[in-house]
């Protein structure tokens, strides 16, 4: 099943992070339809929260934000989901300690929005500003970050 979330294209600073957000989607569209078990998507869950977010908040978003800076004086689009980043932790450390699916079923709604914001939003702001060198070092750093899994 091919669903594309954005048409949109990356630059090599977002793609191999856009490619992730692709399997994401599609584990939250087969989570929502009752098509894999809930292991199968903690253990996705897990993937996000130890690989993906760190990638993004340790080396793509620092790299954008002295660029961000002038655009906008506020920052938000990071803001933003970064705080979504911290509600998927929150809810997780919910569903661990009462163990109510409740918790899935949100996680799984925040994080579709949340996909849908970075490649729809701020990614495309990052491919649009974020310069050709700049590009190039956080390609080359997300790279050998996801080699370390
Ligand atoms: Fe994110
Ligand atoms: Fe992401």
């Amino acid at each position: 099943m091919e669903r594309r979330i954005s048409d949109f294209t990356g630059s090599i600073a977002t793609q191999p992070l856009r490619d992730e957000h692709r399997k994401t989607y599609e584990i939250l569209e087969e989570f929502q339809m009752n098509r894999i078990s809930d292991e199968s998507f903690i253990e996705h869950i897990e993937f996000l929260l130890e690989h993906h977010f760190p990638l993004e908040e340790r080396i793509l978003f620092p790299s954008f934000e002295p660029y961000l800076k002038d655009f906008l004086p506020y920052m938000e689009p990071i803001k933003m989901v970064m705080a979504e980043h911290n509600g998927v932790r929150n809810l997780y450390r919910k569903f661990r300690e009462m163990g109510d699916r409740k918790f899935l079923i949100e996680i799984s709604s925040l994080l579709m929005q949340h996909i849908y914001k970075e490649e729809n939003g701020l990614f495309q702001q990052i491919d649009k500003i974020l310069p050709e060198e700049k590009k190039n070092e956080v390609f080359f750093r997300l790279h050998h970050g996801m080699m370390e899994k």
